[in-house]
């Protein structure tokens, strides 16, 4: 399939563009970056840029994982975020439509499903973990989720009104840094990331390859929003013993857990505070990420590590 990939330059882009190619599909890179995965050096937010990427060759399928993202905030405005991700966002949907186009993916976020309330967890008061599903009407806290959720938006109505199928993917956290809360962890990265694998994180080889399902599905599909994360090992009745004393109930799933923590100078979060549920990803496009904490733990103990 002939497929344009903006955010080609970027963390996703960099994994997911040579396993596309790697599937037979021709990859048409799009960002204002150059690399090596980067064919056409432009804005998703340029109206021409994107029409004539539509135009150098018939353009199949898009996934426009393209974006300002959340460690964006600090330098970009919030017209900034609106013009890439949602006016990029629409330009690329009426251009597909224009061309022809017969299945779209778009990278979101669960980051847009956390509402200051939810943010605050058990020192807001929080008596129980949330349970994250795609059920939830979200209410995003900062200018980032406000696009997303628009793009989002934009995405069912253009899908609505033309059929052009469109898989939209909430994904969790798969960046490499350390959080921009790291001064107030009390964890180590590697040991924050591990942790976070359990109810919000998975690896950057996982967030592709769920790209690499929805393209596929999306026909099947038609419309539909999934939450892509690391399946966690909890249910839903363990929900207020993770407020209070999450290091207990992972002992409980992951018995041997503390002693590979200890000799790694690792600890668990005391409080959980929220778990997204990658379900209906599972159920619809038979999507799992390969990638859990009991992965992880496996790999300890056979490195000798744990
Ligand atoms: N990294 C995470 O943990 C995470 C979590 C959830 C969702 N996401 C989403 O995944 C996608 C990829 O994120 P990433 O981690 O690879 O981030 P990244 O910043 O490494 O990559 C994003 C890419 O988008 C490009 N870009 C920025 N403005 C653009 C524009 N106007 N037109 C076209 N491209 C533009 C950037 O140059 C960059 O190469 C984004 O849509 C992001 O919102 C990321």
């Amino acid at each position: 399939m002939r497929l344009l990939l903006t955010g080609s330059s970027g963390w996703l882009g960099q994994t997911l563009a040579p396993r596309l190619q790697a599937l037979g599909h021709d990859v048409v890179g799009l960002d204002p970056v150059p690399s090596a995965h980067t064919a056409i050096v432009g804005s998703v937010a340029d109206r021409e840029v994107v029409r004539s990427a539509f135009g150098g060759g018939r353009i199949q399928a898009v996934i426009h994982a393209g974006a300002l993202h959340k460690p964006h905030i600090e330098r970009y405005t919030a017209s900034d975020f609106i013009a890439t991700n949602v006016t990029g966002t629409l330009n690329l949907l009426e251009e597909s439509i224009a061309h022809g186009v017969e299945r779209f993916v778009f990278t979101s976020t669960t980051s847009l499903m956390i509402s200051r309330r939810i943010r605050a967890g058990r020192a807001g008061g929080a008596r129980q973990a949330e349970w994250m599903t795609e059920e939830m009407s979200p209410q995003p806290r900062n200018i980032y989720g406000v696009s997303k959720l628009s793009a989002e938006h934009l995405c069912r109505l253009y899908h609505e009104q033309s059929k052009l199928p469109v898989v939209v993917l909430r994904t969790g956290r798969f960046f490499p840094e350390a959080d921009d809360m790291a001064h107030v962890i009390k964890q180590s990265d590697a040991n924050t990331k591990a942790n976070e694998l359990l109810f919000r994180r998975l690896t950057v080889a996982d967030a592709a390859e769920a790209h690499v399902v929805a393209l596929d599905k999306a026909p099947d599909v038609g419309f539909d929003i999934f939450i892509i994360s690391a399946p966690p090992p909890f249910s839903r009745d363990d929900r207020a013993a993770l407020i209070d004393d999450a290091p207990a109930v992972v002992a409980r799933y992951f018995p041997d857990y503390p002693q590979i923590y200890a000799r790694l100078g690792w600890t668990m979060f005391d409080s959980i505070d929220r778990i997204y549920d990658p379900s209906h990803a599972a159920r619809r496009l038979g999507f799992t990420c390969r990638t859990s904490f009991s992965e992880l733990l496996a790999e300890l103990r056979a490195t000798g590590q744990g």
